[in-house]
């Protein structure tokens, strides 16, 4: 499977300090309490997965990735831990009967993929009558980091143009409302999920800086092979982030999408 983030440690590194620091923001409005049994859809590292099962201290959870690499560092993360089940998923049909879950949730997948619309057919058949799904995604064209910056829009074009030529979609998240009602859900509600951080609170905004240097840097391995930029381009970036950590100007903006609704 060709993905922008790759499969390295230092990556799956990443996920689980994204989940800690996008956490509060994820969760804030979601609601785990009537819910028994959840599917979760590129569980990854399972970074998800473990905040999940505080949310709910008797939910089980089966939780799927089509990587074996990442299911192996899922279970090595949450070894002991009875309330899941991990699956390597090695079809579009997954491998649970009709009616069965109260939830699906997946979070940062769908712009992975190129068959979203089969996804979420899958997810209203395994849902129960009236269970819920939610989806938590990005929408990339948001991105917005101040002073402008030549060498950072070059980067950035290039990423999500070769996530777009690997079948995914950078902008997936403000496409959820439609891609859910074609679906056949129901009560389907979306919000923005933004940051939004600049002088007012330095440490915020440092801890954002460092979040995303570090995923915009998680894609540079593919985009080196893929010849999309140059090892040049990289310490240039590497520096514009430390000048934007200096700057007293400095203004980022982001906002992902997320996306609940009913069968
Ligand atoms: C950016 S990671 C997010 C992982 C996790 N949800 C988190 O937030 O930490 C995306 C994950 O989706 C998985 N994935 C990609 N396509 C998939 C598919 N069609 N079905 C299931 N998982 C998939 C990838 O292997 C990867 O682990």
């Amino acid at each position: 499977m060709e993905y922008i983030h790759g499969f390295t440690e230092e990556e799956q590194a990443r996920l689980n300090e994204q989940a800690d620091v996008l956490g509060p923001i994820i969760y804030k409005d979601l609601d785990f309490s009537e819910i028994d049994n959840l599917l979760e859809i590129g569980c990854g590292t399972g970074s998800q997965t473990k905040i999940l099962l505080q949310k709910n201290q008797t939910m089980h959870i089966e939780a799927c990735d089509i990587s074996e690499t990442q299911l192996a560092a899922a279970r090595k993360n949450l070894s002991g831990e009875s309330r899941v089940n991990w699956h390597l998923l090695e079809a579009d049909t997954w491998p649970f009967e009709d009616n069965t879950f109260d939830c699906v949730f997946l979070c940062w997948v769908l712009e992975h993929v190129t068959n979203s619309a089969q996804i979420l057919s899958e997810a209203v058949r395994v849902l129960k009558n009236g269970g819920r799904i939610m989806l938590t995604e990005v929408y990339n064209r948001s991105f917005q980091l101040l002073p402008r910056s030549e060498c950072l829009e070059k980067y950035w074009d290039a990423y999500n143009q070769l996530q777009l030529e690997m079948g995914g979609d950078p902008n997936v998240g403000i496409k959820l409302g439609n891609y859910l009602f074609r679906a056949g859900f129901t009560d389907i509600q979306s919000k923005t999920l933004y940051t939004h951080n600049d002088q007012r609170d330095r440490e915020g905004l440092l801890v954002i800086l460092e979040y995303w240097e570090n995923l915009i840097l998680s894609g540079k391995d593919q985009l080196l092979e893929a010849k999309r930029i140059d090892q040049n381009l990289v310490q240039q970036l590497k520096q514009t982030f430390e000048n934007y950590r200096q700057s007293d100007e400095t203004v980022f903006f982001y906002t992902g999408i997320q996306a609940v609704a009913k069968k």
